[in-house]
């Protein structure tokens, strides 16, 4: 088989700012270790996150200037609606910002203390719009999931045995729904199955509990099970990802990913009554409800974007580039979650820097060390970001930690992969002088996005 290239040309190019190991030592102490208070001007390879990061095609930006601005009843929200009815099947269809507007929305209306929110894994941003509603959000991903180095087809799956036990215990009128997040992003990107998605619908429906997609990269998520469940090899894509939403009662959406845009989001639901309470509360904090907290053009380039996402030669593309930083990565030896998911390799950081306890935060060490070395930013996805304190003052730890390289979409080439890939082989020859972090200060919620940190 021949190489699998990009399939786009370039029109237009965007300068990176080369820095040296010595520079970036102080960029990094100005920035109390945290990457995300680092200027993006700083960085030469941002892995920091594939959201809104993506470059859009000359049709979308022609969608730019073609977008109608009216306030209300806008053609652009018209397309918008239309395109996204067509592709899950969903009756209303809400804009908003970006996908924790449709989350703030929807939690504020369904959750509150008493309720539980199930999920594979509940993102951050969902995890944080949960238990502000007051609600508790549970996380039930399969013990596949849980082993970065096992190698399975679907473990992004949400376990339905833990599912079925939860319903049971908690009972199903504290459930007002149950949501699957494809893929699984803080599982490490892994795809959820079409029969996983097909079960849990059903185990749903006799209590009446509605099914959620959290479908931000829902098109990666329908390209793996065209690669890898049984019956789907000559499905289209198109087609798997409908009979993926044909089984949700509703999805909440970031179109800053599988929607190919810089920014938006939509929430869209069959339920006429959640419907009309969503719609109040977009009023209040979003705006009218034919542009959310969107301009008209974003509309425009959101429908777009789903059109073009949903190209086989594109995902093809895609998932063979974050395949091939996996490849290079795993053949060094470097522990990563295997297989490779759909947006991101992650780095196993308890087995690449076994020496640093969780609770001294061995990802953001490799995190530290990675931009260190060579310009590249990327995220910890364990003890900083999902770390909870026991009552007694000490850490309780996720299940993995874990170091993202988000790769953003169409937007660097093959040289650029390989470079990371030299990188992350140049941090791991020197692992055993990594040293773990102390955290100075932190917000009570979403810590990893302003915590200040010190090494050791
Ligand atoms: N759900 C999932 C699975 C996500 O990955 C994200 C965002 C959101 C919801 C929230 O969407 O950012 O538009 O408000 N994930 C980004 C990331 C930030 O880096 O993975 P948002």
């Amino acid at each position: 088989m021949k190489t699998i290239i990009e399939p786009f040309k370039i029109k237009s190019v965007e300068p990176i700012r080369f820095s040296t190991v010595s520079e970036r030592e102080e960029i990094l102490k100005k920035a109390n270790y945290n990457t995300f208070l680092i200027a993006a001007d700083d960085v030469l390879i941002d892995l920091l996150t594939d959201s809104g990061t993506s470059a859009m095609s000359a049709k979308q930006w022609a969608g730019i200037m073609d977008g109608d601005e009216s306030y209300a009843g806008s053609r652009s929200f018209f397309r918008f609606e239309r395109v996204i009815r067509a592709l899950t099947g969903l009756k209303h269809v809400i804009p908003t910002h970006q996908g924790r507007a449709a989350e703030k929305i929807l939690f504020s209306i369904v959750g509150g203390a008493g309720k539980s929110i199930p999920n594979n894994t509940h993102f951050d941003t969902t995890r944080a719009n949960v238990e502000f509603s007051g609600a508790e959000a549970v996380d039930l991903p399969t013990p596949e999931g849980k082993q970065p180095g096992l190698i399975a087809d679907f473990k992004g799956n949400i376990n339905l045995e833990a599912l079925a036990s939860f319903i049971e215990n908690v009972g199903p009128k504290n459930i007002p729904l149950c949501m699957i997040t494809v893929t699984n992003n803080s599982g490490g990107g892994q795809p959820v199955s079409m029969a996983n998605i097909r079960a849990a619908k059903k185990l749903l429906q006799p209590y009446g509990i509605p099914l959620f997609l959290d479908a931000c990269r829902f098109a990666e998520n329908a390209f793996f099970i065209k690669k890898r469940e049984a019956g789907y090899a000559d499905v289209s894509v198109r087609d798997i990802a409908r009979e993926m939403f044909s089984y949700a009662d509703g999805c909440t959406m970031s179109a800053k990913k599988d929607a190919l845009v810089n920014m938006g989001g939509f929430l869209a639901l069959n339920n006429d009554d959640l419907a009309r309470q969503a719609r109040n509360l977009l009023i209040v904090t979003e705006g009218f409800t034919t542009y959310g907290g969107l301009a008209g053009r974003d509309l425009e380039a959101i429908a777009q974007g789903l059109e073009e996402i949903l190209d086989e030669h594109y995902l093809t593309y895609r998932l063979r580039s974050v395949e091939y930083l996996g490849d290079k990565l795993t053949a060094a030896g470097v522990p990563i979650v295997l297989p490779p998911g759909g947006h991101a390799i992650y780095i196993d950081a308890k087995a690449f820097a076994p020496h640093i306890p969780p609770h001294r935060y061995p990802g953001q060490a490799i995190v530290c060390e990675l931009f260190r070395v060579g310009g590249i930013r990327s995220v910890e996805i364990g003890s900083v970001m999902f770390g909870k304190y026991a009552p007694d003052g000490s850490l309780l730890s996720p299940a993995m930690e874990l170091v993202r390289l988000a790769i953003p979409r169409r937007v660097y080439t093959q040289s650029h992969i390989d470079y990371v890939a030299e990188v992350v082989l140049e941090v791991f020859a020197g692992r055993s002088s990594l040293r773990g972090y102390k955290i100075l200060e932190e917000a009570p919620v979403l810590r990893h996005f302003t915590a200040t940190f010190a090494p050791l």
